[in-house]
């Protein structure tokens, strides 16, 4: 389920002045009162606010890094100073109230710069060697020339993404040194190899063993720390490393080719991974007999775009040569685009280079899933209880 806003607090109050600034820009706002409810939904919200009475326990949950998290705090509140420190382990801005209404409006309406883009991109090939793999190195080389971005291999049988990069010589930490890690981490940026521009984890090819939720997640983590943006080539197995990559992705971009095999296979991966945020990007070949507008209704899902066909990506990947180096404009050009359309830049490395919702926008999101059993706020509108987030 992808949330728009997700609320923490039991103070009326701070949910009432969030309810006014709601209705204000039109955009729902998911409620919880209790910091435990927080843990299913952290990474999928694309904002996080959290009131001060919650603050300070949210913050021992361990909850991973990630960028759109505030603390709101009463300026009338008799512990203010200390409701502001505990933004400190969760990472969060802090906005006081009253005086920064306008501030949460401007959160809540997306208009901050921050959070604005999402920061992690899961790449999912609906069929096997439909170039998934080249595509996430394409998008994750996008995203290079705009800030930090790291790109994470969690595909155990995929034969090690540095090979398609030409850097399976290039010293650093694989994910045979990785996947013992849990909870928090330290930074990993200075410790795997770099290559293209991007930080890169890839598999180990002696070492083909799924990896664990955790070790994924504490990796993830720890690269949401230092990049701005993350790309996972997640792979076909669905293993539970791939399912953790997937879970905590704010967009999903489904790559399906132009057949009918295709796209029956798509729509099995589809229903299989449960992915958020996704999208189609349909694979173009000479004489693909499915139009792509037609790819993603048969799918069900919003059409980001298309990548095309590129003859020397295949012959350089042999020779080790990476794809950003190997690919003709065209190819380059629409991993750009691709990676525009999701409105992903925004933020990388400190730098906003790229708007929201170029292509896709908000047209994914609340799509077709459950709402929490939760108090939810469509602007104005209170519904209470589970319902069905359709937007
Ligand atoms: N846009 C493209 N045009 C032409 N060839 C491509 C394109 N994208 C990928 N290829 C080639 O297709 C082959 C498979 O690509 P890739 O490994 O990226 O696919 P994949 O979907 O990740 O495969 P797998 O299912 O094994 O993980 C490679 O030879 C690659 O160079
Ligand atoms: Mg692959």
């Amino acid at each position: 389920m992808t949330i728009e806003t997700l609320l923490c607090t039991a103070d009326e109050g701070i949910a009432a002045a969030v309810s006014a600034a709601a209705a204000a820009v039109q955009r729902p706002v998911v409620r919880v009162k209790e910091p435990e409810s927080l843990l299913g939904s952290w990474r999928e919200a694309r904002v996080v606010l959290v009131g001060a009475d919650c603050a300070v326990l949210a913050g021992r949950l361990g909850l991973p890094a990630r960028r759109g998290v505030y603390v709101l705090a009463d300026a009338r509140a008799p512990a203010l100073a200390s409701a502001l420190s505990a933004s400190v382990p969760l990472g969060a801005g802090t906005i006081v109230l009253p005086e920064g209404g306008a501030c949460l409006a401007d959160v809540l309406a997306g208009r901050t710069g921050v959070s604005q883009g999402p920061s992690r991109i899961a790449v999912l090939g609906g069929s096997g060697g439909v170039g998934a793999s080249t595509f996430a190195v394409g998008l994750a080389c996008a995203g290079a020339a705009l800030g930090a971005t790291a790109l994470v291999d969690v595909d155990a049988l995929g034969g090690g993404l540095d090979l398609l990069l030409g850097a399976e010589r290039v010293a650093g930490w694989r994910w045979d040194r990785l996947r013992a890690a849990r909870g928090q981490i330290g930074e990993l940026t200075s410790h795997v190899p770099a290559a293209s521009g991007v930080t890169l984890v890839s598999m180990a090819r002696d070492d083909a063993a799924a990896l664990s939720r955790d070790a994924v997640a504490a990796v993830l983590a720890s690269l949401a720390r230092t990049s701005g943006l993350v790309v996972v080539d997640v792979g076909r197995s669905l293993d539970a490393g791939a399912r953790e990559a997937l879970r905590g992705s704010d967009r999903t971009l489904l790559l399906c080719a132009q057949d009918v095999r295709g796209v029956a296979s798509a729509r099995m991966t589809l229903e299989a991974a449960d992915p958020n945020g996704a999208a189609v990007v349909v694979r173009l070949r000479r004489g693909g007999a499915i139009r792509p507008a037609e790819v993603a209704e048969a799918l069900g899902l919003p059409l980001l775009g298309t990548i095309p066909q590129d003859g020397a990506l295949s012959p350089a990947a042999e020779r080790g040569v990476p794809p950003d180096r190997a690919a003709g404009r065209v190819w380059l050009r629409a991993c750009a685009t691709l990676l525009a359309g999701i409105g992903a830049g925004a933020g990388v490395g400190g730098r906003s280079g790229i708007g929201r919702g170029a292509g896709i926008g908000g047209s994914v999101g609340l799509g077709g899933k459950t709402w929490l059993g939760e108090e939810t706020w469509m602007g104005g509108r209170v519904a209470t209880g589970m319902g069905n987030g359709t937007s």
